[in-house]
C-alpha cells in the first residue's frame, strides 16, 4: 500500500514536471483575467473552444457556464489539476455536458476543428506552436493569449488593464507565413 501510495505521488510529481519543462508550470488563470477572457471570446453553441494546458480547465468551466451549448475540450499534463477538472465535471451536471479534459501533450493535438483556441503559456514555446498554428487552424479561428503577445505577429485586439496580465487576440490566418524563398541567382 506504502509503495503504491509513493508511487502515485511520484508520478502526480513527474506529470508537474514534465508539463513545467515542456510549455509553463501549471499556474492557474486568476478570476479577473478569465472573467475578461469570457467576455471577450465569441461563445457560440456548437463551435469548438480547446484549451491547450488546460489545467484544472477552470477558464473551460467558466465559458460553458456562459455558454452551455459550447463544445469546449482541454488538454494537459499534469494529472492533479486533470483529476480535479474530471470531479467538477462529474458533479457540475448537465451543464458540463459538453465538456471534454484529456490527459494529453498538446503538440500532438489535431486543432483544425477548433473556433476558439486558448493557450496561457511561456513564450518558449510560442515560435513551435506558432508552426502548428499556422498548419492546422481554421483562417477564423480566435486565438487568445494570457500574458505575453506572440512575437511578430500583430493583434487584432489587446486587453491591458492595470492589475491584470495582458490578453492578445489573434486569428488563425495570422499565423500562414509564407516562406521567402531566396532570390534565385543568374
Ligand atoms: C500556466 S498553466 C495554465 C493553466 C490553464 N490554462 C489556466 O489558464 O488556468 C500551463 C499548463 O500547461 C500544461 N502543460 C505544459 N506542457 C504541456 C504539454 N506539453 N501538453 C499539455 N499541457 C501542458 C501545464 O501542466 C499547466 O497546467
Amino acid at each position: 500500500m506504502k509503495v503504491l501510495l509513493i508511487s502515485l505521488v511520484y508520478v502526480i510529481l513527474l506529470s508537474f514536471g514534465y508539463g513545467a519543462l515542456s510549455a509553463a508550470p501549471w499556474v492557474p488563470t486568476r478570476k479577473k483575467e478569465r472573467d475578461r477572457l469570457i467576455a471577450e471570446l465569441p461563445l457560440v453553441e456548437g463551435k469548438v473552444m480547446v484549451e491547450l494546458g488546460c489545467g484544472d480547465a477552470n477558464v473551460l468551466f467558466a465559458a460553458a457556464d456562459r455558454m452551455p451549448g459550447l463544445r469546449a475540450i482541454g488538454y494537459d499534463v499534469a494529472i492533479l489539476p486533470i483529476v480535479a477538472a474530471w470531479l467538477r465535471k462529474l458533479f457540475g451536471g448537465r451543464k458540463y455536458r459538453n465538456i471534454s479534459i484529456r490527459i494529453r501533450d498538446l503538440f500532438s493535438q489535431d486543432l483544425s476543428q477548433a473556433d476558439i483556441i486558448f493557450v496561457f503559456l511561456l513564450p518558449k514555446i510560442y515560435d513551435r506552436l506558432g508552426k502548428k498554428f499556422g498548419l492546422e487552424l481554421k483562417d477564423d479561428c480566435t486565438v487568445a493569449v494570457e500574458a505575453w503577445n506572440i512575437p511578430g505577429i500583430e493583434p487584432m485586439r489587446t486587453v491591458k488593464e492595470p492589475g491584470m496580465l495582458p490578453l492578445y487576440f489573434y486569428e488563425g490566418r495570422q499565423f500562414r507565413t509564407v516562406p521567402v524563398s531566396p532570390t534565385p541567382k543568374g
